[in-house]
Order: C-alpha cells, then structure tokens, then sequence
C-alpha cells in the first residue's frame, strides 16, 4: 500500500510524541562534568570543522585554538538558534490559515514546539559558554523578523529557506558526531538531540515540498527553481561563514576567511557537499532545469544529488 502525504505527516507526528526532548529535563546543565572550562582544551575546534583544519588555526597556541574554539561553537549555535526563531514564527504564521483535520497542522506543531526546546537548549549553551556572541550577519538579524511572512505568502519558498539552515547545520553536527576528535560532552550532547529531532524536520520539508510540487504553477515553477539555490546559498553562508563583528572577535585574518568561504578547492568541496540532498529533492521536485542548473553553478553549489538521504559524501573532490 502506498503511503499518502498525510500517512507520513502521521508517522512524524507519532514519532514526536514518542521521542523528544526538553532542554532542562534531558540535560544536567549543573552536573560537573557539564562545566564549561575555557581552560579545557576540548574546546580546541576538531579536524572536522574547516577553520579547525586551517594551518592559520593549528600554528596557534592552545590558550588562542580554545578562546577561538569556544567563541566559533558559542557563534554558530546562535545562529542557529535565531534560525529556529524564525522558523517557529514561520510555522505559526504557516498553521493559522490550515483548515481543521489537517495533518499539516499537527506535525507543523510538534516541529514548532521541538524547535522552542532547541532555542532553549542552544540559549543555555550560549549562556554557560561564557561568550556574548551576536549570531548572524547585523543583516541576517535585521531582516529575520520580516522572513516569517514567507511562509504566509510563497510557503514553498519559505520550506526551501528551512532546508537551506537545516540541511547544513545537521550535516555540520552530524560530520563532527562522526569525527574522532574528543569534544566536550555538553556540545556532544546538544548535537545529539539535535541531530535526531533534525532528521524528522528536515523528513517534513522534503515531503512538504515533494507534495507540493506537481501543484505549483508553470511560472510558479521557473521562479522557485531560480531562487532555491540563491536562498541555499545566502542562508548557507550566514550559518557558516562567521559574521563581521565574529571574525573581529576572533581575529580571524582576511586571508583564512578566503580561504575557508570558499575560496580553496577543498572549501568549494565542502560548500557542494553540504547540498547533496537538497540537489536530489531539487531534481524530484522539478527545479532543476538549464537555468536554475546554471544559477547552482554560478553559486558554487552544483554537483551530484544524494542517492538517498543522509548519503554521506566521497572523499573525491
Ligand atoms: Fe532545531
Ligand atoms: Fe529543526
């Protein structure tokens, strides 16, 4: 039997009841082992982490590597986290024009509510870290507040945008979950809980967007395929590259910032890989087409779709 749109949005919607998390239930913020140290050289960034490979970043000495490691994890869990602010404003403003019964409804609120967790979890973080980080671009935050209003008016747009800060981040965590580096066990377990509500959220795009897709209009459909990879790669670079006042804090050097985003050959290999997935959903979805394929392109981010989702990325450039 095939499953229907609304069968999986049942599944995702039960798997939420069952497994989820709350951020002062599930962690011990005041166990000792959870202690944010900025002595600890756990907090020196691991190989998986770009800058962390960076010779710039490994000549230093460790006292700089951990100030730097702590600033640079604290950051990127700000963004997210504002990220999620808007993603929880986008799926208000998506659930309040839904009719009753709707199965869209439920799941988009079991998503809202894991992601109010999150915004709490990665807060206390921030907090415990010790670092008082900005997030995002002065842009990205100064624009936020309005993008909720996509979701209300090009909905399809607005699911693409949550691909866009989702699909990195988990796959960042993800790729630092399978490293071998020892990390501390706070940040270790933030990214667990994230990564394994981030699979259903990410699940819940792409169904959304596979839906979705054979209803959109014909003009409809040229437009989206030409802004997909433009908000891939905007929203991309505000999660990873780090902002102005960040790379001041951090003293990061004009020519490691080059060279990180993305200027070297093995940068341009992890900003493609980053979108493996979203270039498969993008083909099953009709946005592939020469135009848009050359907008992807132009944006460095083309490359082979994902055989399956989650399909972890060859070595080969
Ligand atoms: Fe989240
Ligand atoms: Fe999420």
């Amino acid at each position: 039997m095939t499953q229907t749109f609304e069968d999986r949005l049942h599944t995702l919607s039960e798997a939420s009841v069952h497994q989820h998390f709350d951020a002062f239930l599930d962690i011990d913020w005041d166990h000792p082992d959870f202690a944010v140290d900025p002595r600890d050289e756990r907090w020196v960034l691991p190989l998986s982490d770009p800058l962390g490979r960076h010779p710039w970043y490994r000549g230093l000495s460790q006292d700089e590597q951990i100030r730097i490691g702590i600033y640079r994890q604290a950051n990127v869990t700000k963004v997210g986290l504002q990220f999620e602010q808007i993603l929880i404003a986008g799926l208000m403003m998506y659930a309040n024009k839904l009719p009753n019964g709707s199965a869209e409804f439920r799941y988009a609120t079991h998503e809202a509510t894991e992601e109010c967790h999150h915004t709490q979890m990665f807060q206390e973080f921030v907090n415990c870290s010790g670092q008082d980080v900005p997030g995002g671009s002065r842009f990205f935050r100064t624009v936020g507040p309005v993008l909720p209003l996509a979701a209300r008016v090009v909905p399809y747009g607005f699911f693409y945008g949550v691909l866009a800060g989702e699909e990195p981040i988990d796959h960042m965590q993800k790729a630092i979950l399978r490293g071998s580096g020892e990390m501390h066990p706070l940040l270790r377990r933030i990214m667990q809980i994230h990564v394994a509500e981030e699979a259903r959220h990410i699940g819940f795009a792409h169904e959304y967007l596979k839906d979705r897709a054979p209803k959109l209009r014909r003009h409809d459909r040229l437009l989206l395929s030409m802004a997909v990879p433009v908000i891939m790669r905007w929203l991309c670079d505000e999660i990873l590259v780090p902002s102005a006042r960040a790379r001041r804090d951090m003293g990061l050097p004009k020519q490691v910032v080059k060279d990180l985003y993305w200027d070297r050959p093995e940068s341009r290999k992890v900003l493609r890989d980053l979108f493996g997935d979203v270039r498969m959903l993008a083909e099953e979805t009709g946005m592939m087409n020469p135009v848009s394929r050359r907008v992807w392109r132009l944006l460095k981010i083309d490359g082979r779709p994902s055989r399956h989702r989650g399909e972890v990325a060859s070595a080969a450039a």
